[in-house]
């Protein structure tokens, strides 16, 4: 069988770019090169983009950008009868041909619809959710939007755009705090990684975590707090999605924030989530749910709050975290499929996606 060639996106004018290098580093190290070539294009975090033709060990901490010889610009070019990306050699444009391409890359301008509308123009297949499920993920208002509409249950919510809180800031402070109650968390509505999240407990704190939101996003996301485990779903198919047995976080920290994901190393991580196996199930049930309602494809991580009484839907995930001790390709691992065939059913369901839109 001839090899097909696979592009993959790393890196990203985001927030997360730091932790894309690194789950790009695992997918490319472990994507079967009996099936595939791999073409690696780079980001950088002010929005360049390089294809890379060095180690992949240098990807994490963006010690690529040092191997200069190794580094071309190089574009998706939006002409789907290119088919590819154009690179620059020597001042002259090189095109090469690209089967499917695998965004590793999280948050803004990477995982919320932006590279796969590109993708989509480009009418190349592609890894994961399309352009506008993309989207409305990234989005926690919208996500809790669709999720009421669907029937999701979930933390009771408000959002709002800037503009309006600013017209009129004690009015929506007095709604949220009597809509929710104390404590109360504060999102930008896009963002990741806990980026701009607080968790305000008084009136002063809620002001200065809307500030914070706003830094990150026109738009903030308030939430009452769930109390109960933080229990995760890896979802993987296109039409008919499967779904691992659920996995736990429990952070080291008073919520999953930047320093407990990322930082401390001390966050525990638990398969199968610490919960009943009827809520086991249950939660598997609202994850399938939840991914069809966001018109999830390919793949996606669908967060949950557990407790007693509730499961209640947190966020979706379409680009979660990848390397090969993350929990989306750990929850597989426990389900009997090995990183890198899990790297190749997605790349199958891409094509298969792609073949099927014809
Ligand atoms: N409504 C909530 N109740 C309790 N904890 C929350 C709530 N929302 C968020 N958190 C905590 O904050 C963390 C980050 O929030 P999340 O919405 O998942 O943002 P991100 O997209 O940055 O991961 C969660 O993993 C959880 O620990
Ligand atoms: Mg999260």
């Amino acid at each position: 069988m001839e090899k097909l060639t696979v592009l993959t996106l790393f890196g990203g004018n985001s927030s997360e770019h730091d932790v894309s290098t690194v789950s790009a580093q695992s997918v490319i190290n472990n994507i079967p090169r009996d099936k595939y070539d791999v073409i690696m294009l780079g980001i950088t975090k002010d929005g360049r983009w390089l294809r890379y033709n060095g180690d992949t060990a240098n990807l994490p901490e963006d010690r690529w950008l040092e191997d200069e010889a190794n580094l071309h610009p190089a574009y998706i070019v939006p002409d789907s009868s290119v088919g590819g990306i154009v690179e620059i050699v020597d001042g002259k444009a090189v095109t090469t041909k690209i089967d499917v391409v695998f965004p590793v890359l999280h948050g803004k301008n990477g995982e919320d619809g932006t590279v796969q509308g590109l993708l989509q123009l480009a009418e190349l297949p592609f890894v994961g959710c399309d352009m506008l499920s993309s989207a409305d993920c990234m989005d926690k208002a919208v996500t809790n939007a669709l999720a009421d509409r669907a029937g999701i249950d979930q933390a009771k919510w408000m959002g709002f755009t800037e503009y309006e809180y600013r017209s009129n800031p004690q009015k929506l402070l007095d709604e949220a705090v009597e809509k929710l109650g104390y404590p109360i968390f504060v999102k930008p509505a896009n963002a990741g990684s806990s980026v701009g999240i607080t968790k305000a407990t008084d009136i002063h704190s809620l002001a200065d975590g809307i500030e914070t939101a706003f830094e990150n996003d026109r738009k903030v996301v308030l939430e009452e707090t769930v109390f109960g485990r933080e229990v995760e779903c890896a979802v993987l198919g296109n039409d008919e999605p499967i779904v691992a047995t659920p996995g736990e976080i429990a952070p080291c920290n008073d919520f999953y924030d930047f320093d407990a994901k990322y930082v401390a190393g001390t966050s525990g991580l638990f398969i199968p989530a610490r919960i009943s196996e009827e809520q086991l199930k249950a939660v598997k049930q609202q994850a399938i749910k939840a991914y069809k309602a966001l018109g999830c494809e390919g793949f996606s991580r669908v967060d949950f709050f557990v407790n007693d009484e509730q499961i209640l839907l947190n966020e979706i995930n379409t680009i979660p975290g990848f390397t090969s001790i993350s929990m989306y390709p750990k929850l597989f691992e426990h389900s009997g499929v090995s990183y890198p065939e899990l790297i190749d059913r997605l790349i199958t369901l891409a094509i298969q996606r792609k073949e099927s839109r014809r």
